[in-house]
């Protein structure tokens, strides 16, 4: 009997990378829990991300910025029993690795720890450079995440698309590059123009995954419940969206109250003897 478990993951940093050089195309999902996530990674998913947007679509918070690393790990453990192939990446909160890297290392550590992910993610470029070298240093895989940075929204002041301008582009092609040598294994690249993307792609030997990035990129990320169609409110011009899940569930349970209501529900059939 080995005395070394294997890895959970079949998908590793590594093979997303030999996907790149081969020009095989990553998906990746966002995933808050467990019956979610095992669909998602039934379907042949890539990378299962558990993302901070968990805020907004799990609790309705209009931003990333309240959820906590307590909170991230319960999504994290409850998805971690479903995902068996996908690469399982588990977002960093806003406030946990902000403050200086000891703190970031500590934070990352948790996750590891508490959840068994395969990575954690990041969002900055120079001001995190050190966290991303000091997180990397103790084993852990790092996902880095560039563009328009949710946890940033204060500073940006909105969800506009970000380095439009010269000086950003210029900016974020340099951020990608040291992510890149600080030992991230991939970046997201969020609502910039798409032929940035491409040119940071082209620039970079780890994956490019775009949300709102164009198609020039190594793959695509994008909110689970948006691509169901499950928010009505929410259709930024690069979604598309696969179900409409919204009408389907609003009916479904439409037609349970009137079964209820009318006394159709249970019937004979559904009743104990
Ligand atoms: O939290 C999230 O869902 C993300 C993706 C949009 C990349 O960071």
């Amino acid at each position: 009997m080995s005395t070394h478990p294997e890895i959970n993951a079949a998908i590793t940093t590594q093979r997303l990378i030999e996907m790149k050089r081969k020009g095989e195309k990553i998906s990746m999902l966002t995933a808050y829990d467990y019956s979610m996530a095992n669909i998602t990674d039934a379907a042949g998913i890539d990378v299962v991300l558990v993302g901070d947007s968990a805020s907004n679509v799990m609790a309705g918070n209009s931003t990333t910025i309240p959820i906590t690393l307590d909170q991230i790990i319960y999504h994290a453990q409850s998805v971690r029993k479903a995902v068996k192939k996908a690469l399982l990446c588990v977002d960093l909160p806003f406030g946990s690795y902000q403050v200086n890297a000891d703190e970031a290392v500590r934070s990352a550590i948790r996750i590891m720890k508490e959840t068994e992910a395969d990575a954690v993610k990041l969002e900055g470029g120079r001001t995190i450079k050190e966290s991303v070298q000091r997180i990397v240093s103790a084993g852990i895989p790092v996902m880095g995440h560039l563009g328009l940075t949710p946890q940033s929204v204060h500073q940006f002041g909105g969800y506009a698309v970000r380095a439009k301008e010269t000086a950003e582009a210029q900016q974020l092609m340099e951020d990608a590059l040291l992510l890149q040598n600080s030992g991230c294994f991939a970046v997201v690249l969020e609502k910039i123009p798409a032929e940035l993307a491409r040119k940071v792609t082209a620039e970079l030997i780890i994956p490019s995954i775009g949300i709102g990035a164009g198609p020039n990129v190594d793959g695509q990320v994008l909110v689970l419940q948006d691509m169901l169609g499950i928010n009505k409110d929410f259709s930024p011009k690069f979604l598309r969206r696969y179900a409409a899940l919204y009408d389907v569930i609003k009916e479904a349970v439409e037609n349970y109250v009137r079964d209820v209501k009318g006394g159709d529900y249970p019937n004979e059939k559904e009743s104990y003897g």
